[in-house]
C-alpha cells in the first residue's frame, strides 16, 4: 500500500480508509471507478478486499503474479486476491489458524471466478510433492463438475452458479492440502423445469447433448437436437456453440474422473440427467378429471433409464395416496397437478442428485487416515449475493435472509477484531455507531415469531392454509415491526407500488417487496408420496441411495425447505464464527457485462447492499491507518535526523521521536503496544510526501555507498593483485639476493683465500686477488695523487706493485716537476737554475748556505737612492754588448790597514766592476779571465776575497769585501764566468791574501757571539762567526 500512497492521484488511494471524506458515498465511488479506468480493479477496506469485475481478463493472474504476492505483507504489495490469500494461507500456516475466505457479491460481481483465483493460488503457493498435486488436482478438478451441474447462463451472468457453495480445504501441518469437504446451499432447482427468457437450463444438459457420442445418445434414448426437449423453455438456443459444449463435456468427464467416479457412477449421473429430460417431455391430457399420459414412450424411457417401472410411474402421475385417519385414500389428479407431479418429481430428482455428487465429490475429496496429525482449513465460501429482482420469490427471500446472516457475522467478526485490536494495543475502545442488522434476522428467523416460523406454522396447520392466509398472518403478526411493511402498513406511494399480495422488508442492503405467491409449496418442498415410492425402487445406483425407501416408513415430516436453509445457515455462522475470515466484496460495474463500462448507479447500490460504507465507517471511526511501528519506522525513519539511519531505542521510542519531529498533533495519532495508530488520512499524506521528497537524498546516499562498495570491491581486487604482483616481486628479488649473496660468499672466500696465499704460489685464486688488489691500489692511488711537487707523500702499496708504485712515484713526481717546469717563467726558471747552481756550490760547504735556499736571488739589491746613478752607469760606463747582471752595495776593505769603504758591486756579462757607492765611480774593473780565484769561508761570515793576479799592475792585490747576499752574489757570479773551480772555500782560521809588492795579508776567522768584520791588533782583519 504504501508503495502507491504517492501514486493516489492518478489510480486514487488503495485503501478506502485513506479517502479525506469516509462518509461520503460519492467519494468512495469515485475512488472505484478511478481504478477501474486504470484497469485496477482491487481496492482495500482495511483489510477487505473489493473486487471490481473487469468483464476481460487482465494480465494480472500469471505465473509472476503468483510469484510476487506470495509471503509478503500484505500493504507492500497492491490489493489483489492473492494477497488476501496469502495472508491468510500464511496465517493458517505459521500459526495453524482456521481460515475462511468470504466471498459476496451479486450474481455475476466476479465471486466463483475469485474463488478460483484463492484455490489456484494456494495451488501455487503450497508444496509440490506428488501426493500434494494429486490432492490439489481434486480440489480443482471439483469444479468443473460442480459447475456443469450447478451453473447456467442467466441474464446477469453466462456461468451464474446456481448454489451456494462452502468449501473447505484442509492442510496438514507443513501447509500443503490434504483434501477438502464442499457444503452446498439452495440449489435454484426450478431452473430444471423452467427458465427466464434469455436464460438456460443447467449447463450438463446442453454438455451431454452437445458433447455425448452417438452410442452414449442412443443409449440415454436422446437425440442430438435441443428443440425436442420441453424443459429447454427457451428452446434449442443455448448460450455457447454446440463445440464449445461439446469440448466442455470432455472436461466435465475427464473431470469426473479426477475425483475417481466410476465408469458405472457415470453412466448413472448421465441416464438421470437423461431420465429428466424425457419426464419434461411428458405430456398430459385429461380425461374426467384424471389427467391421462400423452407420451407413454417418454414414461418408457425415463423408467428405463433409472430402472422402475412404467407403469407404476404412470400411476403415480395420475392418483395420490393420501393417509387419511390411518386409512391410505387414492384420489386422481387433474392434468394440472399432474404437470405438476411431474415438474415436482424432475426438480427433485435433480436436486437430490446434486447433493448426491456434493458428497460423491466430498468423499474423494476425503482426508485420508495416513495424513494424521493436526490439520488446519481454510474455507471458501462462494455465496450467493443480495437479489432484489421485479419479482421476488421465496428463493430471493432465502437468499436474503442468508446475506443479512452474513452481514450480521461480518459486522460481529469485523468489530470483534477491531475492538480485540485496541485492546490489545491497549488503546480506548469508543463504542462506533453502526446498524446492527440483528434485528432483521431476528424478524426472520426467531423462533414462534419470524417469518419462517409463520411460515411452517401456516404449512402444517390443518385445513386450508394458502399464501394468502400466510400474508395475512404475517401482516397480523409482524405489522409492528419496523422492519416489516405490509401493504396496509405501507405509506401511500409504496401502497401504489405493492401488490395486495405482497409484503416488504427493510434489508440492512434496501428495501425489498417480495411476493407471497408460491411461499407455502416451495417451503413445504415435499413429492408425492407415491413417486417417492417409485423412485425408491428404481434400480439406478444413485437414485436408489437418493430416494430411500426407509424414508417412506419414517412418520415425522421433513423439516420444511425454509427450516432447513436456516437450520444449514446457522451451522455454516457456527462454522465461520471460529476461523479467521477474510473477506473478498464483489461487485459488477453494469448490467451488461461489458468491459470497461462503469455505471456508478449500479456501483453505487452495491456499494449500500454489501454495506461497504458501513464497513468502512466502523474501520474508520478510530483511526485511518495503523502499522506495526518498524513497518512505519522503516519507511519514514528518513524523515528525522533522529531516527536515520537507524535509532538506538525501541522501534516505539523511534517512531515516538520520530512523530514528534514530523510534529504530529495530539488528537491525530495514538501510540498503540506494538503499532502506531493514524487518525486521518491527511496526516499519512503529508508523511508520504515529505518521503517523496526525501526519497531523493536516500537515493544519493543509496548511490553513494554503493558506488563506494564498487570502488572499494575494485579496491581490494587491485589489491590483491599487487600484493600477488609483491609477492612475485619480492620472491624474485629474494631469490636474486640470495644467488648474489652465494656468489658473494663464494668471491669473499676466494678473496679472503686469495689474500691469505697472496704470497704464495700463485694458483688461480691468489692471481685474481692480486689481480684486483692491483686494480683497487691503481684505483686508490688515482684517488690520492700528490697534486704539488713538493708534496712527497705517496700512498702505501700492495706487495705485488712495489717495483711498480717507484716506478709509478718516479713518473708522477716527473710529471709534476715537468708540469711546474712548464708553467715557470724564464725569470723564476732562471732563479732555479741559480739555486740550483747554489746548491752545487755551497750545500754542506758553506755554513751560511741554508739561508740563502728561501729567499729568491735579487739582481738588483741597490736603494732607491741609487738607481738614478746606476741607470747613468749602465749607459755612459758601459760597452755595446755588455749587460748588467747583478748589483749590491758592499763593503771593502783596503788591503792596507783594512778600512771599509762603501762601495756597489757590479756584474756584467763582461766584468766585475767595484763602485764608488756615492759617485758610482769605478774604482775597479775586472774581466773575469783576470780572477784566479775567488775565496770565502766554510763559515756564516759574509767574507769574500777576490784573489787577482799580481801582474795586474793597476791592482793593489786581493779585493777583500764583506758581501751582504753573499751565496747569491757568489752563484750569479759562477752562472756568468761559468767556472766554479774559482771559487774556494778555505776551512782554516785565517787567511791569506796577497798585497801588491807581494806581499801577504791575513784575515783570521774567529768564533764570536756577534758576526763583524773588524781591524784586529796584530792588524789582521778579524771576521767574527757566530758557531
Ligand atoms: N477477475 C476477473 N477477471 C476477468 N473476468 C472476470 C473476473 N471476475 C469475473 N469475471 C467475468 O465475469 C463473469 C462472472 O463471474 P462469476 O465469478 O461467475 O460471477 P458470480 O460467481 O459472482 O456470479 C465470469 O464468467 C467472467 O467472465
Ligand atoms: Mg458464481
Amino acid at each position: 500500500m504504501e508503495q502507491a500512497l504517492h501514486a493516489r492521484d492518478l489510480v486514487g488511494v488503495q485503501d478506502m480508509v485513506l479517502l479525506e471524506d469516509y462518509t461520503s458515498e460519492e467519494a468512495f465511488t469515485d475512488n472505484l471507478q478511478k481504478r477501474f479506468q486504470e484497469n485496477i480493479i482491487y481496492t482495500y477496506i482495511g483489510p477487505v478486499l473489493i473486487s471490481v469485475n473487469p468483464y476481460k481478463n487482465l494480465p494480472i493472474y500469471d505465473e509472476a503474479s503468483l510469484q510476487k504476492y506470495q509471503k509478503v505483507h500484505f500493504f507492500e504489495v497492491p490489493p489483489h486476491v492473492y494477497a488476501v490469500t496469502d495472508t491468510a494461507y500464511q496465517s493458517l500456516k505459521e500459526e495453524g489458524r482456521d481460515q475462511c475466505i468470504l466471498i459476496s457479491g451479486e450474481s455475476g460481481s466476479g465471486k466463483t471466478e475469485a474463488s478460483k483465483k484463492v484455490l489456484q493460488f494456494i495451488a501455487a503457493a503450497s508444496g509440490h510433492k506428488p501426493k500434494v498435486e494429486a490432492v490439489k488436482d481434486k480440489l480443482l478438478q471439483s469444479n468443473p463438475v460442480l459447475e456443469a451441474f450447478g451453473n447456467a447462463k442467466t441474464n446477469r451472468n453466462d456461468n451464474s452458479s446456481r448454489f451456494g457453495k462452502y468449501m473447505d480445504v484442509a492442510f496438514n501441518y507443513m501447509g500443503d492440502p490434504v483434501g477438502g469437504n464442499i457444503l452446498n446451499y439452495l440449489l435454484e432447482k426450478s431452473r430444471v423445469v423452467h427458465q427466464n427468457p434469455g436464460e438456460t437450463n443447467f449447463h450438463i444438459f446442453y454438455q451431454l447433448i452437445a458433447g455425448a457420442d452417438q452410442a452414449l445418445l442412443d443409449k440415454l434414448h436422446l437425440k442430438r437436437n435441443l428443440d425436442s426437449y420441453f424443459y429447454f423453455s427457451n428452446g434449442g438456443k443455448g448460450p455457447m456453440s454446440n463445440h464449445e459444449y461439446s469440448n466442455q463435456f470432455k472436461v466435465v468427464e475427464k473431470a469426473m474422473s479426477v475425483m475417481e467416479l466410476t465408469e458405472e457412477e457415470q453412466g448413472d449421473i448421465m441416464s438421470i440427467v437423461a431420465s429428466i429430460l424425457h419426464l419434461g417431455n411428458v405430456g398430459f391430457t385429461e380425461e374426467e378429471g384424471v389427467a391421462q399420459v400423452f407420451k407413454q414412450e417418454n414414461i418408457e424411457s425415463f423408467s428405463k433409464l433409472l430402472g422402475c417401472s412404467a407403469e407404476k410411474l404412470t400411476k403415480a402421475l395420475q392418483y395420490r395416496t393420501i393417509e387419511a385417519k390411518g386409512e391410505a385414500v387414492k384420489t386422481p389428479l387433474n392434468r394440472d397437478m399432474a404437470i405438476y407431479a411431474r415438474d415436482a418429481l424432475a426438480k427433485a430428482v435433480y436436486e437430490r442428485l446434486f447433493t448426491w455428487l456434493v458428497h460423491r465429490l466430498n468423499s474423494s475429496l476425503h482426508v485420508g487416515e495416513e495424513s494424521n496429525g493436526k490439520k488446519s482449513v481454510m474455507g471458501i465460501l462462494d455465496i450467493y449475493g443480495f437479489e432484489i429482482f421485479e419479482r421476488n420469490s421465496f428463493e430471493q427471500f432465502c437468499i436474503n435472509f442468508c446475506n443479512e446472516k452474513l452481514q450480521q457475522l461480518f459486522i460481529q467478526l469485523t468489530l470483534k477484531s477491531e475492538q480485540e485490536e485496541y485492546l490489545k494495543e491497549g488503546i480506548e475502545w469508543v463504542p462506533v455507531e453502526y446498524f446492527n442488522n440483528k434485528v432483521i434476522c431476528d424478524l426472520i428467523e426467531e423462533k414462534h415469531k419470524g417469518i419462517i416460523s409463520i411460515l411452517d406454522e401456516e404449512c402444517l396447520r390443518p385445513g386450508e392454509p394458502n399464501d394468502a392466509s400466510f400474508l395475512e398472518k404475517m401482516n397480523k403478526n409482524l405489522s409492528k415491526h419496523p422492519h416489516y411493511i405490509g401493504h396496509e402498513k405501507a405509506d401511500r406511494k409504496t401502497q401504489k407500488l405493492m401488490g395486495r399480495d405482497e409484503f416488504r422488508l427493510v434489508h440492512y442492503a434496501g428495501d425489498v417487496t417480495y411476493n407471497s405467491k408460491g411461499f407455502l409449496d416451495k417451503n413445504n418442498d415435499q413429492l408425492f408420496r407415491d413417486l417417492l415410492e417409485v423412485m425408491s425402487e428404481t434400480s439406478n445406483s444413485i437414485t436408489r441411495k437418493m430416494f430411500p425407501a426407509d424414508q417412506l416408513r419414517r412418520r415425522k415430516r421433513p423439516d420444511t425447505a425454509g427450516t432447513q436453509f436456516k437450520t444449514s445457515l446457522n451451522e455454516l455462522v457456527e462454522i465461520l464464527m471460529f476461523k479467521e475470515p477474510s473477506y473478498i466484496r464483489c461487485i459488477k460495474p453494469n448490467d451488461y457485462k461489458r468491459p470497461s463500462d462503469f455505471d456508478r448507479k449500479i456501483v453505487s447500490h452495491q456499494v449500500k447492499y454489501l454495506g461497504l460504507m458501513e464497513n468502512l465507517r466502523v474501520r474508520r471511526a478510530g483511526f485511518a491507518y495503523r502499522r506495526p511501528y518498524d513497518v512505519f519506522l522503516k519507511r519514514y525513519k528518513s524523515l528525522c535526523p533522529a531516527t536515520w539511519p537507524s535509532y538506538p531505542g525501541s522501534n516505539k521510542e523511534a517512531v515516538t521521536v520520530l512523530i514528534h519531529h514530523l510534529k504530529y498533533g495530539n488528537n491525530e495519532y495514538c501510540l498503540g503496544k506494538t503499532k502506531l495508530f493514524i487518525r486521518f488520512p491527511k496526516t499519512l499524506f503529508e508523511t508520504e510526501d515529505a518521503f517523496q521528497a526525501k526519497k531523493h537524498d536516500i537515493a544519493a546516499i543509496i548511490q553513494k555507498v554503493w558506488k563506494g562498495r564498487v570502488q572499494r570491491k575494485k579496491y581490494l581486487k587491485m589489491r590483491m593483485a599487487a600484493i600477488v604482483i609483491e609477492k612475485w616481486i619480492r620472491r624474485f628479488l629474494a631469490k636474486r639476493r640470495t644467488e648474489l649473496r652465494r656468489r658473494a660468499v663464494v668471491i669473499v672466500r676466494q678473496f679472503i683465500e686469495g689474500f691469505i696465499t697472496r704470497n704464495g704460489l700463485p694458483t688461480e685464486i691468489n692471481k685474481r686477488f692480486v689481480k684486483l688488489a692491483k686494480v683497487h691500489y691503481l684505483n686508490r692511488l688515482a684517488k690520492s695523487l700528490p697534486t704539488t711537487v713538493l708534496d712527497k707523500s705517496w700512498p702505501p702499496c700492495p706487495g705485488s706493485c712495489v717495483e711498480a708504485s717507484k716506478y709509478l712515484h718516479n713518473l708522477h713526481t716527473n710529471w709534476l716537476a715537468r708540469k711546474y717546469m712548464l708553467s715557470l717563467t724564464p725569470e723564476r726558471k732562471k732563479q732555479f737554475e741559480l739555486k740550483v747552481l747554489a746548491e752545487s756550490l755551497f750545500k754542506g760547504k758553506k755554513k751560511s748556505y741554508p739561508r740563502s735556499i728561501g729567499p729568491p736571488f735579487i739582481e738588483d739589491r741597490l736603494a732607491d737612492d741609487q738607481r738614478l746613478l746606476k741607470s747613468s752607469f749602465e749607459t755612459n760606463q758601459l760597452q755595446t754588448g755588455e749587460r748588467l747582471r747583478y748589483c749590491a752595495p758592499v763593503i771593502k776593505y783596503d788591503r792596507h790597514g783594512y778600512k771599509p769603504r762603501e762601495r756597489v758591486l757590479v756584474f756584467t756579462n763582461k766584468n766585475i766592476y767595484l763602485l764608488d757607492a756615492k759617485t758610482f765611480k769605478t774604482k775597479h774593473c775586472l774581466t773575469y779571465d783576470s780572477i784566479t780565484e775567488i775565496l770565502i769561508t766554510t763559515e756564516t761570515d759574509s767574507l769574500l776575497v777576490i784573489r787577482i793576479p799580481s801582474d795586474l799592475k793597476k791592482d793593489k792585490g786581493d779585493l777583500i769585501l764583506q758581501v751582504e747576499n753573499l751565496i747569491e752574489a757568489l752563484t750569479i757570479l759562477i752562472d756568468i764566468t761559468g767556472k766554479p773551480e774559482a771559487l774556494k772555500m778555505a776551512d782554516t782560521s785565517s787567511i791569506s791574501h796577497n798585497l801588491n809588492n807581494g806581499k801577504q795579508g791575513v784575515i783570521d776567522i774567529t768564533k764570536g757571539p756577534t758576526p763583524s768584520i773588524i781591524k784586529g791588533k796584530e792588524g789582521h782583519l778579524i771576521v767574527v762567526v757566530v758557531p
